[in-house]
């Protein structure tokens, strides 16, 4: 973690015993949700993009754990509007709260704030760079489904590209010996840098197009993203490729009786409606983790013992 003020940017910052005492705090959190060890402090949400997920969870572990909230989901209506710089924004936040929780559509955007903010910042979400806060949620997954995080085969499908979830993943898998499968149109292949990373950090992984049963029988975890409209510039190339990837019920058939099906959500039709009955299915409940995750990072940030 960025010690100097507790921020969390990106999963290159934690180490494996940060990863893993993280996840061992959320589990406790599961088992006791509600505490309340954050009386008297004040969380602050500022989301410069849209989101469900991140900031309802977010604001309903803050408020689990006895905090308050402030903040805004929709920037049109604060004074950035009207030319407040971002570090003017952080400056001006930082006096009201004790941590800010902050997603923004410039990628870099956390860094920046992380560096004139005197108190943390956790990243939740910056463009298509990092999302670690879903990482984390989407790791406590994987462990709670599959009993450990080491040596899985795991297989992302869909917007490599743009996807910040996937980006951030492979940062936090590192310490663990996945087995990547990358799973794109080649407009939407998983970049250079990232694979370089991978290169780097003797993190193994395979390239495909097709998206059929063959390909996927041997994951442990299948992780459908949507390909994000609101990354391109041009909607021509989004039209192209937005329904190159469905996930059917008949394609797990044959699959390995430990997968589960990943998604960060929301989804749009990337995943049919019939594999939502399927056992297999675990994006609600990953969702659901993401509470727990999130109770854990708020207390981190704070320095508050969990025990
Ligand atoms: N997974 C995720 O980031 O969802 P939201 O955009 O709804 O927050």
């Amino acid at each position: 973690m960025n010690q100097s003020n507790r921020s969390l940017i990106t999963l290159e910052e934690l180490s494996k015993a940060d990863i893993l005492q993280l996840l061992d705090n959320a589990a406790k959190f599961e088992a006791c949700p509600n505490r309340k060890i954050l009386d008297g402090k004040i969380v602050a949400t500022l989301f410069f993009e849209p989101s469900t997920r991140t900031r309802l969870s977010f604001e309903t572990a803050a408020n689990r754990l006895g905090a308050r909230v402030i903040g805004f989901s929709d920037a049109a209506t604060t004074s950035s509007t009207k030319g407040e710089t971002l570090k003017d924004t952080i400056m001006m936040v930082s006096n009201y709260s004790d941590v800010i929780v902050m997603r923004h559509f410039l990628e870099g955007a956390a860094r920046y704030a992380s560096e004139v903010s005197p108190i943390p910042i956790i990243n939740a979400g910056d463009g298509a760079n990092q999302h670690p806060s879903q990482t984390m949620l989407d790791l406590y997954s994987m462990q709670k489904t599959q009993g450990h995080l080491d040596n899985l085969n795991i297989y992302l499908v869909g917007d490599l590209k743009y996807g910040r979830t996937v980006h951030s993943m492979l940062t936090a898998m590192r310490f663990f010996n996945p087995t990547f499968h990358f799973i794109a149109p080649k407009e939407l292949a998983m970049p250079d840098v990232y694979k370089q990373y991978c290169n780097n950090n003797g993190i193994k992984f395979v390239e495909h197009t097709d998206f059929n049963r063959d390909v996927i029988a041997g994951a442990d975890i299948l992780y459908m993203t949507r390909v994000q409209r609101e990354r391109f510039s041009n909607l021509d190339e989004y039209e192209k490729v937005k329904d190159a990837y469905i996930l059917h019920n008949d394609m797990l058939e044959g699959s390995k009786p430990n997968l589960r099906i990943l998604h960060p959500l929301p989804r749009v039709n990337e995943i049919s409606q019939d594999v939502d009955n399927n056992p297999k299915a675990y994006y609600f409940q990953q969702a659901k983790n993401g509470l727990y995750v999130r109770q854990a990072l708020i207390c981190n940030a704070l320095n508050i013992n969990v025990d």
